[in-house]
């Protein structure tokens, strides 16, 4: 079995995995999501606490597993530098004491992962990462062969969701409340840019977005009851035709066959719907993940970790440090 830790944001989570037949036999999840709310987002230094306060309660839970426990496995990069170290330090205080290795796992190819719980691995797939830190597409034809074939250049599409639910004064995430208010709002009411339409270049950006969103907030602020569900809806609508323009241009030299989406904004249905639309000409497989596993979690840095496991990928204690940039 092996144990894996999540802290790489905002939830404290921790799995055991069996090796053996990738089954989850504990996964516990914390989230701060009430605690950063107020806040209009996450505060590091209040996650690192909670962090803090909630990893050993879980870790208490999962006493009778120890003395199976053949590896711990921890979310080593990328995230926030103050949560991820919070993690990591238990990692090693676990390592140390059971005289077990470490695995140091990336969380971008934890939320791939997240696809194959309780299941067997396959590749090769091209996916697009759409969470709060990320937005990218991948070509992974392996565990340790993954290509990041297009990055946002600035905010995330997760992040654009939060961002914009602030202006609107909704809470945190954004995400989940943003698409909840866009069902009942007319997509076609504003029309907002479609970022880099003109571009030649396969990359992503939500800044410029996200700032003709706020003025249209402002507009809708003069009203005397403001109504932000034609805003929600029509933000919605560009923020994702923006991903379908660029990945059907992508899929002029790269055909897809297996694609995925995975990442916390992964659960947003009208992306869903608007990607298989995209897909259908070419006959690809459409790959989610379960929506439970879609936000970080600890299972899927488990699942990581059982194939790291077997193909040997260890990290001593050493060289096992956090760092809050991918090199994916
Ligand atoms: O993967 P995740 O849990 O954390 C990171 O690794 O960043 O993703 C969280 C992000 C947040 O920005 C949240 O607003 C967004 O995913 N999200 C969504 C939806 N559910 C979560 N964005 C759009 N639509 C959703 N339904
Ligand atoms: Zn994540």
């Amino acid at each position: 079995m092996i144990l894996s830790i999540e802290s790489s944001c905002d939830d404290s989570a921790i799995a055991i995995t069996e090796i053996a037949t990738n089954k989850l036999l504990f996964h516990k999840k914390i989230s701060q999501e009430i605690e950063h709310s107020v806040y209009g987002g996450v505060v590091p230094e209040l996650a690192a606490r909670l962090h803090a306060e909630a990893l050993p309660k879980i870790l208490q839970e999962c006493e009778p597993y120890f003395k199976d426990l053949k590896a711990v496995a921890v979310t080593s990069t990328p995230g926030l530098a103050v949560t991820l170290v919070e993690g990591v330090t238990m990692a090693k205080a676990i390592a140390i004491s059971l005289d077990i290795p470490l695995i140091g796992v990336n969380h971008l190819i934890g939320h791939i992962y997240s696809l194959f719980i309780e299941k067997e691995s396959l590749f090769p797939m091209t996916v697009l990462l759409v969470s709060g830190g990320h937005t990218q597409v991948m070509e992974v034809k392996s565990l340790s062969e993954i290509e990041t074939v297009a990055k946002s250049m600035d905010d995330s599409f997760g992040e654009s969701f939060d961002k914009v639910a602030k202006m609107m004064g909704l809470g945190y995430p954004g995400g989940p409340l943003i698409e909840k208010l866009a069902k009942d709002g007319d997509r076609l009411k504003h029309n907002f840019t479609v970022p880099l339409h003109q571009s030649p270049l396969i990359a992503f950006s939500y800044s410029g977005l996200k700032n003709a969103v706020r003025l249209a907030v402002l507009e809708e602020e003069k009203q005397e009851n403001p109504d932000f569900r034609d805003i929600a809806a029509s933000f919605e609508h560009i923020a994702t035709k923006h991903l379908t323009m660029k990945l059907k241009k992508y899929f002029k030299s790269v055909r897809p066959s297996t694609f995925a989406i995975v990442g916390g904004a992964s659960a947003n249905l009208y992306l869903r719907g608007q990607i298989e639309e995209l897909l259908k000409p070419h006959k690809a497989d459409l790959l989610l993940s379960e929506l439970k596993y879609c936000s970080d979690n600890a299972a899927m840095i488990g699942r990581v970790a059982v194939d790291m496991y077997k193909q040997n990928i260890f990290t001593s204690l050493e060289s096992l440090v956090s760092s809050p940039r991918s090199l994916l």
